[in-house]
């Protein structure tokens, strides 16, 4: 369809992994049926899960959902510091280092053979001035496609994040991993901060807004109202959310708190949320407040952020958009 806004996803699906966040998966869905956007690739993180594991769970999703003609490339399984936090080594030591519980056929031949890095930039340089990154993990891929090739900076139409927290919301807004930090930037800070000072247009959805104070959860009495048996992909939603009711990651809301899916919802269509535009920085050297997001005064505005969103609202377009995906596909053959 032309006027599509041609995407890369950068992101950590768990896909069904207990323990996990459901919004990675739920987001990758949204790309997938929201016509207003052309999925060219999924570039995998770590965070929720090790990106190897984020490929497989991405490369299955994409194969349920008639899509294995959308290329995965793996990224880097560590931060540019090269060690990784040491929860996450806990973490994937455990649950969060296995395939998930979702019952999806594997389609192993979906991953590329290029690092995520490769697969930016070949898309990039491919598609000058028409590609927007929707990252939705630590963005430590977007910093080595940077570093891989700089000019980059100059040919992507932007870039969507969710990562971050301004405190604007005082409750949510103050950080999930640390009283000050949002998990990923934390994850990352010195690739966070090389994005926020790479000149790219860049639109950040942080805690302020993906919180039940925005009505931005899909609530579990809707989970549980999902029908499984409508489709593929309705199976799959059904599935990555009822997984996250059993093991939450936070206890903010009776639900999904979909982050992720709002980075999306923005990419393809930018007035969804109020914005302003600010300076910003990350905080890469303090020993209490690694991985904030800064306000800078008297600087050059370098990030527009998402203020304030109808979330409930959003929550309701992005499941219809889902469920429909389907019968959008059957309408087409
Ligand atoms: O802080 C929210 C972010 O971390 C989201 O990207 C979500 O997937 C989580 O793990
Ligand atoms: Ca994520």
């Amino acid at each position: 369809m032309s006027g599509q806004r041609k995407i890369i996803l950068d992101t950590d699906p768990g896909v069904g992994i207990p323990g996990t966040d459901a919004d990675d998966p739920i987001a990758l869905l949204l790309a997938l049926s929201d016509p207003r956007l052309d999925l060219l690739a999924v570039t995998t993180t770590f965070g929720n899960c090790p990106p190897e594991l984020g490929a497989r769970g991405a490369g299955a999703v994409l194969a349920a959902a008639g899509r294995a003609d959308v290329p995965v490339a793996i990224g880097d399984s560590v931060p540019l510091s090269g060690v990784l936090p040491a929860l996450l080594v806990e973490a994937y030591a455990g649950a969060r280092g296995r395939p998930g519980r979702v019952d999806l056929p594997m389609a192993s031949d979906v991953v590329a053979h290029q690092s995520a890095a490769e697969l930016i930039v070949q898309l990039v340089r491919d598609n000058p001035n028409e590609v927007t990154i929707v990252a939705i993990g630590p963005q430590t891929n977007i910093a080595r496609a940077l570093e891989l090739d700089p000019e980059i900076a100059d040919l992507l139409a932007g870039i969507v994040f969710m990562g971050g927290a301004l405190g604007l919301d005082p409750v949510y807004g103050r950080g999930n991993i640390t009283p000050v930090a949002e998990c990923n930037i934390w994850f990352d800070p010195l690739a966070a901060k090389r994005v926020f000072e790479s000149g790219i247009d860049l639109t950040m959805v942080s805690l302020d807004v993906t919180n039940p104070n925005t009505g931005l959860v899909l609530q579990d009495s809707a989970i549980r109202a999902l029908d499984p048996t409508r489709s593929p992909v309705a199976e799959i939603l059904a599935q990555v959310c009822t997984t996250y009711l059993d093991a939450p990651m936070f206890d903010w809301a009776p639900g999904c708190v979909l982050y992720d899916p709002l980075a999306i919802a923005v990419a393809a269509d930018p007035g969804v949320c109020v914005t302003k535009h600010m300076s910003l920085s990350v905080e890469t050297s303090g020993s209490l407040t690694l991985g904030q997001t800064v306000p800078i005064r008297d600087a050059k505005p370098n990030v527009r952020v998402c203020v304030d969103v109808d979330g409930a609202r959003v929550v309701d377009e992005l499941v219809a958009t889902i469920l429909t995906y389907g019968d959008h596909r059957k309408d087409r053959s």
